[in-house]
């Protein structure tokens, strides 16, 4: 039997979101990159020109808007659209004000819990492979696959540059995406509540010296090992 939910975690620009896309294309399941709700409320927080430091704003906002995520209605990279009231905001929130202000936001104990609510439910429904920093730790803690996925600071900074310029995007040097990339790393993995560690049971793969197919073979190959012994009598 496969995993009916797969839960990637990990640091920012780690290879989560392609590694989640193509198994879930494989195995023929659904994609959620949970990212996308913090930065949604993040850029619907900067839109209405709210205190970032605002706790209670920001909380308020969060179990008020309402964010979907549907198919890819552009053929301009995107790998799905993510709606926020009403507005696509795909790209908006790639934009380095949401990176600035994302990890402050999704630290806030009242975001983090109307966010992973609703993650959990959609979660629940199974042939899914969920996204994130906290997926094997708290919104699906029962998922029986959970990767943790790292790389090196160094590493996802390079990549995070690159897709970047790949987008035609050349405003900011490396060197600052680096610092920006190292300061997201400390407030994610010392923040209260839900911080990115991997799940007791999560299976680590450091992904610095491995390109994006080595990757998605070595999960295929857990997956395959997991389904051979679940069919053992
Ligand atoms: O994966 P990403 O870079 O799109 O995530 C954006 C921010 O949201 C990041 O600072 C960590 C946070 N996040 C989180 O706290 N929990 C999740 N499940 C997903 C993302």
């Amino acid at each position: 039997m496969r995993p009916t939910t797969i839960a990637i975690d990990g640091p920012a620009a780690s290879g989560k979101s392609t590694l989640g896309a193509a198994l879930a294309e494989h195995l023929g399941y659904l994609y959620f990159d949970t990212g996308v709700m913090y930065r949604a409320v993040t850029w619907a927080a900067l839109e209405r020109g709210l205190d970032i430091a605002a706790e209670a704003g920001i909380t308020r906002l969060a179990e008020s808007i309402q964010i979907d995520v549907e198919p890819a209605s552009k053929d301009d990279g995107r790998q799905y659209d993510v709606i926020c009231d009403g507005v696509d905001v795909t790209w908006a929130i790639r934009t380095p004000h949401v990176e600035a202000a994302v990890s402050p936001v999704s630290a806030y104990p009242g975001v983090r819990s109307a966010m992973a609510a609703q993650q959990r439910r959609i979660g629940l429904r199974g042939q899914m492979v969920m996204v994130g920093r906290d997926i094997g730790t708290v919104v699906l803690p029962e998922a029986p696959l959970k990767i943790y996925l790292d790389a090196s600071v160094e590493e996802r900074a390079r990549r995070r540059h690159l897709e970047n310029v790949t987008r035609g995007n050349h405003s900011q040097p490396y060197e600052e995406i680096l610092a920006a990339m190292k300061r997201r790393d400390a407030i994610d993995s010392s923040r209260v509540t839900a911080p990115l560690k991997p799940a007791p049971d999560a299976v680590i793969i450091d992904s610095t010296q491995l390109d994006v197919q080595q990757v998605i073979d070595t999960v295929s190959r857990l997956i395959n090992t997991q389904c051979s012994m679940k069919n053992k009598p």
